[in-house]
C-alpha cells in the first residue's frame, strides 16, 4: 500500500517502513549516491529519496528523467541536510513510468503563458499543483457550509430553454444540420430540433432555483454554467463555476448578511485547512496574501448606495477609461477603484438602476433602482451579484413587458408568483473568481483545469 507523501512529512517517526509511488521533480547523482525528488500531488513538498550505489538498479536510477513514475520502498529517517524534516533511505526504486528529455517540465520555473499551452501537464507544478487541491477543497467547503446552515442542494439543468440574465449569451445546443436546418418562414425551424424548440447551455440555474426556495426555503445550486459572451478578459471564461442560493421570506439585506457571511468562511476556511497551499501562495504569487485574506475573514463588509459609488467615483479626481455617469454600468476599473481605493476592502453596492438590471429583480418604491447588490473585492472586482426578486406578479408582467420579454415561454416562473409567491432573495458567486480572490492569482485561466475562451477549447 502506497502511503501519500503529505501524511509522512506531516506525522513521520524515525526508521518506519514506507513505500511511495510519484513523479520526479529532480534527480542529483554523484558515484555513491543519487538525490530524487519526488512528488505525488498530496502536498507542495515532495519526499528526498536516497538511492545508494548498492541498489541493483542505481545506474538506471541515475539516468531516470525528470516527470518519470516511480515507486519506492525504504526506511524514513531524519535528513542530516537542511530543506527537509524527513527522506527515504531507498531499498528498492522501481521505474513504472520513464520520461525523456522532451518531457517540457525540465526548468524549475515557467511562465503562466507557456503553461497554458500544456495544460495537459501544468497539474504537475508546484504553482497549479496548490491551487488545484485549493479549488478542491474549497469546492468542499462551499457543500459544507450550506449544509451547516440547513440548506437544500438542488441540482439545476444545464440544457435549458431560458436565458435567465436575458444578455443573449446563450451557447446552443442542438441537433439539427448546420449546413442544411429546416426552415420555416425564411426562419431555422427549432420545432424540428432535439427538443422541439430552441434550447442552450444554462447562464445560471436562479430561475429554477427560485422554484426550490419557494418549497424548501433555502436552496443552492453549484454547477457548471455557461456565457457565449465574446470578452477576452483575465476574469472572464465561456465555461465556468456558480455558487447559487436563494431563500425564501428573505430581503436584500439578509441577501447581503448572508454573501458577506460565507465569503467569511470560506476566507477562513483557506486559511485554517489549506495553510500550507495559502503559505506558497503568499510566497510565490502574492506577497501579503495571507494577511489579506485573514483580514477579510474578520471584517465587516461595507455595504454603499450605487448613487453614492458613482458621486464618489466622480468625485475623485481620476480620469477612467469609461464614463461614470448615473445609469451606467460599473466597469472593472471603477469596481477596483471603489474597493481597492474608495473602501480597502469587500465592498457591496446596492441598489443599481433597473435599466442596467436584469427583468426579475424587485422594483423599489423610487421608480427607477431596484434591489440588486454586487459584492467587490480588491484586484478582482465583481466577484458576487445577487438581488432581492420581483415577487409581485403585476409588478413582474409589467417589467417584462417593458423590456420586451416574452411572457409565454416563462409561464412557470409566473407561476410562482400566482400561488404562495413571498419576498426571497438570492446571489451568484463566480467559483472560479472566489478562486483567484483567495490564492492571489490573476488569470481565470490558471484557476480552472482546461479554460473554455473565445476561440480557445482544448481537448
Ligand atoms: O452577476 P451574474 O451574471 O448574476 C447571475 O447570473 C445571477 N443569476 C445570480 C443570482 O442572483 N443567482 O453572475 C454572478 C457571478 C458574477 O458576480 C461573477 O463572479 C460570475 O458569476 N461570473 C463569471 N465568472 C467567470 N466568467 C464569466 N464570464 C462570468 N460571468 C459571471
Ligand atoms: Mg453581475
Amino acid at each position: 500500500m502506497r502511503t501519500r507523501i503529505k501524511e509522512i512529512l506531516e506525522q513521520g517517526a524515525d526508521s518506519i517502513n514506507c513505500s511511495f509511488s510519484g513523479w520526479v521533480r529532480s534527480v542529483r547523482a554523484s558515484k555513491e549516491v543519487c538525490f530524487i525528488i519526488l512528488n505525488d500531488g498530496s502536498s507542495v513538498d515532495g519526499i528526498q529519496v536516497v538511492a545508494d550505489s548498492a541498489l541493483p538498479c542505481f545506474n538506471d536510477i541515475c539516468r531516470v528523467g525528470t516527470g518519470a513514475a516511480l515507486a519506492v520502498e525504504g526506511t524514513l529517517v531524519t535528513s542530516p541536510a537542511s530543506g527537509q524534516k524527513w527522506e527515504l533511505a531507498a531499498r528498492s526504486i522501481e521505474i513504472i513510468g520513464s520520461a525523456d528529455a522532451s518531457y517540457p517540465l525540465q526548468k524549475k520555473r515557467h511562465s503562466f503563458e507557456y503553461l497554458r499551452t500544456i495544460s495537459h501537464l501544468r497539474p504537475r507544478t508546484n504553482t497549479f499543483g496548490a491551487l488545484f487541491r485549493l479549488r478542491s477543497r474549497l469546492a468542499q467547503a462551499v457543500h459544507r457550509f450550506f449544509s451547516e446552515n440547513n440548506f437544500l442542494y438542488v441540482h439545476t439543468p444545464i440544457i435549458t430553454a431560458s436565458d435567465c440574465e436575458g444578455a443573449g449569451e446563450l451557447f446552443r445546443v442542438s441537433t439539427l444540420d448546420a449546413a442544411d436546418p429546416p426552415a420555416l418562414d425564411g426562419a431555422v425551424d427549432f420545432s424540428q430540433d432535439f427538443f422541439g424548440q430552441k434550447t442552450g447551455l444554462t447562464v445560471s440555474g436562479q430561475l429554477e432555483g427560485e422554484l426550490f426556495a419557494l418549497a424548501f426555503g433555502d436552496i443552492y445550486t453549484f454547477g457548471p454554467t455557461f456565457r457565449a459572451e465574446n470578452s477576452n478578459t483575465a476574469r472572464h471564461a465561456s465555461e465556468f463555476w456558480m455558487i447559487e442560493p436563494e431563500m425564501a421570506f428573505a430581503t436584500l439585506a439578509d441577501d447581503a448578511d448572508l454573501a458577506e457571511k460565507f465569503v467569511r468562511y470560506l476566507c477562513r476556511f483557506a486559511l485554517n485547512e489549506c495553510a500550507e497551499d495559502m503559505a506558497f501562495f503568499d510566497k510565490h504569487i502574492e506577497t501579503g496574501l495571507i494577511e489579506r485574506i485573514a483580514r477579510v475573514a474578520n471584517a465587516d463588509f461595507v455595504r454603499m448606495e450605487y448613487s453614492e459609488a458613482i458621486e464618489r467615483l466622480q468625485r475623485s479626481g481620476t480620469t477612467f477609461a469609461y464614463p461614470v455617469e448615473w445609469g451606467l454600468d460599473l466597469q472593472t476599473e471603477h469596481e477596483r477603484y471603489i474597493t481597492e481605493q474608495i473602501v480597502g476592502g469587500p465592498a457591496f453596492i446596492i441598489n443599481y438602476p433597473r435599466d442596467i438590471k436584469a427583468f426579475y429583480m424587485r422594483q423599489n418604491e423610487d421608480g427607477r433602482t431596484v434591489a440588486a447588490m454586487d459584492l467587490l473585492v480588491p484586484k478582482v472586482g465583481e466577484i458576487i451579484g445577487g438581488s432581492q426578486r420581483e415577487e409581485r406578479l403585476d409588478r413582474l408582467e409589467r417589467r417584462m413587458g417593458e423590456m420586451g420579454i416574452a411572457k409565454e415561454p416563462l409561464w412557470w416562473y409566473l407561476d410562482s408568483r400566482r400561488w404562495g409567491s413571498c419576498p426571497h432573495a438570492g446571489f451568484g458567486l463566480g467559483f472560479e473568481r472566489l478562486v483567484m480572490y483567495l490564492s492571489g492569482m490573476e488569470n481565470i485561466r490558471d484557476v480552472i483545469p482546461f479554460p473554455r475562451t473565445p476561440r480557445h477549447c482544448e481537448f
